[in-house]
């Protein structure tokens, strides 16, 4: 079995750091090793078929990206990037391991949509990849459905309160796959705005000539993130199923996220890079048809409002549990262009895969958060909140080699035009200059990134099976 030496660096854990070598032998993490023991270290140098130097630098878990869509057919199209492209430039971002949306709509059986989706990743992913299922269609099928799917590891399940007509459920509806969901021990995940009412502000914007992308922002105000957010606790609270909000961007949505979680409830918010450095004013806000780049649902907030510094506060409370990016790109052209003229066309998400651990250390170097928290929120929590853990989110020894050398001195630059590695003709962080790099990835012990060059391959990313162990934090 091939064996890799990582020395000199300084390994960050969610608990602490502190300067330890690390051991890999074939794809686990045999030994995680005071350096001290200088007499070992050579001799596990000399012996190792690889040793990488991380003097400088800290070793972390690669990153477990909770919320990802790749090729999901959306909005009269489908998101560009691909398995292979999407997991490629996660891989290159620092990211080891997605959590992927199933697809059910109206009139498929779950466990069908289930084996659309192993065929559609089989073979083509460069890391780890394990699945969420979406329930678009609540009823006696979908439900017993559910237990099938948990004991092939899926172990979560998304619903809607937005899109009526598309994934949209009911509050009936919601119930029921909560008890279900409840019996089984399994997650419950919630896209919680009221899409009822956002479909009467949008029909009205668009009754007075508000087209532009800017509309999509005022049409999906906090209150409808807020009142359904409520709702959605309410109900887990009857019951007693864990809810996990998914990309939560409202202050008042996690204010109520946050008094759950003080009444000892099971309720997690994940918040995405996107509500905590972007905003409807400079973004959404563009001139002409250029805000179609940041139209996502939740949508980005107003400045004015004040979300951005709340998020960054509840991610150091611990109410939000996770980051994930909710990665959903469409290109410009003959994507986003769907909805010329009409905001409401246009194909709702926005691709960060690539730059979410790098976007997250942002926040350590500006001291909103601490190096563990960033490892947590980016690697242990979604690890364990999605019963992955300790194989993945933690390096010790047992634990797959996903492995991240990141260079606090380094620097990365996204540029103006293609400087990423995402299927997107833009970036949604065009200009951002980032303090921190992404030097050497290892994905199941092989070296995937190493000093900027690309050494993965399509197909060595497996499915993870994932258990019920989920960690409720
Ligand atoms: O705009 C978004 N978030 N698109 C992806 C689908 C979803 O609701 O997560
Ligand atoms: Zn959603
Ligand atoms: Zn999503
Ligand atoms: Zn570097």
């Amino acid at each position: 079995m091939a064996r890799t030496f990582i020395h000199g660096g300084t390994v960050v854990s969610a608990t602490g750091s502190q300067p330890l070598d690390v051991l890999v032998e074939g794809e686990t993490i045999v030994a995680v090793l005071q350096p001290g023991s200088a007499a070992l270290g050579a001799d596990l140098a000399a012996s190792a078929d690889r040793v990488l130097d991380a003097t400088g630098r800290y070793v972390i878990p690669g990153g477990v990206d909770g919320h990802t869509h790749m090729q999901m057919p959306f909005g009269g199209t489908r998101a560009s990037d691909t398995f292979e492209t999407g997991t490629r430039a996660a891989a290159w971002g620092g990211t080891t391991t997605i959590v992927d949306f199933v697809v059910q709509k109206p009139g498929e059986r779950v466990q069908d949509t289930l084996a659309a989706w192993h065929a559609k990743a089989a073979g083509q992913c460069a890391i780890d990849y394990g699945f969420h299922q979406i329930i678009g269609q609540v009823d006696d099928e979908s439900l017993k459905g559910m237990s099938e799917l948990v004991a092939e590891g899926v172990t979560s399940f998304k619903l809607f309160m937005a899109y009526p007509g598309v994934f949209y459920s009911t509050d009936g509806q919601i119930l029921r796959a909560m008890q279900s969901a409840a019996e089984l021990g399994a997650l419950l995940m919630m896209h919680a705005e009221n899409g009822i009412a956002i479909d009467v502000l949008v029909e009205q914007a668009l009754a007075r000539g508000q087209t532009a992308p800017y509309f999509h922002g005022t049409t999906r105000p906090w209150q409808l993130e807020e009142e359904a957010t409520h709702r959605a606790i309410m109900l887990a609270e009857l019951t007693g199923v864990p809810l996990y909000v998914v990309h939560v961007s409202a202050r008042q949505a996690l204010a109520r996220i946050a008094a759950a979680r003080d009444a000892g409830r099971n309720v997690f918010g994940e918040t995405c890079p996107q509500y905590l450095y972007l905003s409807l004013e400079d973004q959404l806000g563009a001139a002409g048809f250029e805000g179609a780049k940041w139209v996502c649902s939740t949508p980005l907030r107003s400045k004015a409002e004040g979300h951005q510094d709340e998020l960054w506060r509840y991610l150091r409370t611990g109410d939000v549990t996770t980051v994930g990016t909710d990665h959903c790109p469409f290109c410009m052209k003959d994507q986003k262009e769907l909805g010329l003229g009409d905001f409401s066309k246009i194909p709702n998400g926005i691709g960060g895969v690539e730059h979410r651990m790098d976007l997250m250390f942002q926040g350590v170097r500006s001291g909103r958060i601490s190096l563990e928290r960033w490892v947590e929120v980016c690697c242990t929590a979604p690890a364990r909140m999605f019963g992955m853990y300790p194989r993945k989110g933690v390096i010790s020894p047992g634990a797959d080699a996903d492995i991240v050398i990141y260079d606090p001195d380094g620097h990365t630059s996204i540029g103006l035009g293609k400087t990423h590695h995402m299927n997107m003709d833009y970036s949604a962080y065009e200009g951002f200059e980032i303090d921190g790099h992404v030097d050497t990835v290892l994905s199941r012990g092989r070296v995937v990134v190493d000093g900027g060059g690309y050494l993965g391959r399509a197909g060595h990313g497996r499915f993870v099976k994932r258990d019920l162990s989920q960690n409720l934090i």
